[in-house]
């Protein structure tokens, strides 16, 4: 498959590694053009490129920039066909982000982003921890990750890349009940197997998640020395855990 990156950060790069090793052809691109990310995406198999680039010519697109930014794409979306899969794994940290009303007033996250590209999304990939998704892939018992959008054809295909990528893609259901995948819940990068996801899922409590987001952000940035990364897994499910 021909598949464009938009971020090249810490998930793009890695799905860009991940899926050029599964056999697909990437683009990857950055706000600042490929000159910018050449080393970086040659590294991984990919083929640097500007934004609009990434997302011409391609079956799928992977949006993976900081979730405010996501309006200052939008042009590049306009003219992309409608049967091109488009991934937001982005999240909402108000802390990181500034505050976004209609998310704050509880409107999901990835209908957000749909928004504000004017077109459907799948939002996957956004509730597992770069470093899980970087080396805890492919491992005997598989990590799940939830998979939400209202095409059931798109969803199959980001299942499919969830998959390829080394882990159990979980059918997490419409784009509307993608907050049950948002940080502070306990499906949110805590590494559980797909039956353990599932509960997870299934238990989400909306009203609880903003909160639990803002005390986990806030004790990972004030930790001394910083928190290893299976003390933030640790302390995901920790926080995020039904009482
Ligand atoms: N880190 C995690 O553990 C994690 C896990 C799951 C999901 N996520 C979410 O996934 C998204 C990406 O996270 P990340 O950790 O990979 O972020 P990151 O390392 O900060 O990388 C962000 C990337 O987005 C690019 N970018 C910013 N604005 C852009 C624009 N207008 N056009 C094109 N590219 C643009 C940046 O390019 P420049 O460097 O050129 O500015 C950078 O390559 C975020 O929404 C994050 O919340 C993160």
């Amino acid at each position: 498959m021909n598949i464009g990156i938009i971020g090249a950060g810490n998930i793009g790069t890695t799905l860009a590694r991940k899926l050029t090793a599964a056999g697909h052809a990437v683009k990857l691109a950055g706000s600042k053009g490929p000159d910018d990310i050449r080393e970086k995406a040659m590294k991984v198999g990919a083929l640097p490129v500007a934004a609009h680039e990434a997302a011409r010519d391609v079956e799928a697109i992977v949006l993976s920039i900081p979730f405010a930014k996501i309006p200052d794409v939008a042009n590049i979306f306009a003219d992309v066909p409608a049967d091109v899969v488009v991934i937001d794994t982005s999240n909402y940290y108000p802390m990181r982000d500034g505050n976004i009303a209609e998310v704050d007033d509880g409107k999901p996250e990835s209908v957000w982003s749909s928004e504000q590209l004017g077109r459907p999304v799948v939002k996957t990939f956004n509730a597992v921890l770069a470093q899980t998704l970087a080396e805890g892939g492919g491992t005997a018992e598989r990590i799940a990750i939830p998979v939400a959008g209202d095409d059931a054809h798109a969803n199959a295909i980001a299942r499919e890349l969830v998959n390829e990528t080394g882990f159990d893609a979980l059918d997490a259901g419409d784009l509307a009940s993608s907050w049950r995948q948002q940080p502070g819940t306990p499906a949110y990068c805590t590494e559980l197997t797909l039956p353990d996801l599932q509960h997870a899922l299934s238990t989400a409590e909306k009203a609880r998640a903003p909160g639990a987001r803002d005390a986990l952000i806030k004790g990972f940035m004030e930790a001394t020395p910083p928190l290893r990364h299976e003390q933030i897994v640790a302390r995901n499910r920790e926080v995020t855990a039904l009482r």
